[in-house]
């Protein structure tokens, strides 16, 4: 494998174990997501060092609405602080901020939040932040599939024109790259709604680590692991290829 691609294009973590980390320590768990916001830093830190390009952080599911609401609020307050008070560092690193996600249940001020950090790092050129926030993965293909119906259902296209490409481009995702690496933090090993249709050729790597552990060191051995993976998309190693 050359070194060029030893070095994933773009790195997409589940950020799990927040609540089990803050209850180890008897704390509750929304003080779990507050610690949770260094393992953010660091890892963007080390993103921006390593040369990866795209890194997308699982922030909050669809899903995780269905949590008591007290969690909830602490996890939309947290969300709207750290924009604010990360924006100065995260322009500094020349990192460009992208939201993917439904919008529509989100407060007036976790709009104009999304709205500020996104166009505040908008020149960022050295790593795009994706942050999925209120994402769900069927969802977004349920979205994609109906913007599609709609092209043909207006002759704009017909059946037999549809392509892996007209699904893609009509994501939340649709100027992303494909992830090369799932990372999923906590020994959890599912997707939980993740990434379902651009993960299907990623690399996958479940470290124990619970996520306000995860700094860069751990960054860099996922990384590692990554890098000492072989990555054949269906075709033969390219080992027994020159045997
Ligand atoms: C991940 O940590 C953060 C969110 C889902 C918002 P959890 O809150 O799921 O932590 P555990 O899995 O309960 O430990
Ligand atoms: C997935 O974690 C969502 C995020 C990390 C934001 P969950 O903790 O919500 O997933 P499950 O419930 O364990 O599958
Ligand atoms: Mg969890």
């Amino acid at each position: 494998m050359s070194k060029q691609h030893s070095i994933p294009q773009h790195v997409a973590i589940i950020m799990d174990g927040n609540g089990r980390w803050a209850k180890q320590r008897g704390k509750e768990r929304y003080e779990g997501h507050i610690a949770g916001v260094e393992s953010v830093r660091c890892v963007v830190r080390a993103a921006v060092e390593c040369g990866v390009k795209w890194l997308t952080l699982y922030a909050f599911s669809t899903e995780n609405w269905g949590r008591p609401q007290a969690e909830v609020d602490a996890i939309m307050e947290l969300f709207c602080k750290s924009v604010v008070g990360e924006a100065p560092e995260l322009i500094k690193q020349g990192v460009r901020i992208q939201i993917i996600g439904e919008r529509n249940r989100f407060s007036e001020r976790v709009l104009q939040m999304i709205d500020r950090i996104e166009s505040t790092t908008a020149g960022g050129d050295k790593l795009t932040l994706v942050l999925a926030f209120n994402y769900s993965s069927r969802r977004e293909i349920v979205l994609a599939a109906e913007a599609v119906a709609r092209r043909v259902a207006a002759g704009e296209l017909s059946p037999e024109q549809i392509t892996e490409s007209t699904i893609a481009e009509h994501l939340m995702t649709r100027d992303i790259p494909d992830p090369d690496l799932v990372v999923r933090t906590s020994g959890e090993c599912r997707l939980s709604n993740f990434l379902l249709w651009q993960a299907s050729y990623a690399e996958f790597y479940f470290p124990e680590v619970l996520w306000p552990d995860f700094d860069e060191q751990e960054f860099k051995r996922a990384l590692e692991v990554y890098a000492s993976r072989e990555r054949r998309y269906g075709l033969i190693a390219e080992s027994t290829e020159t045997k």
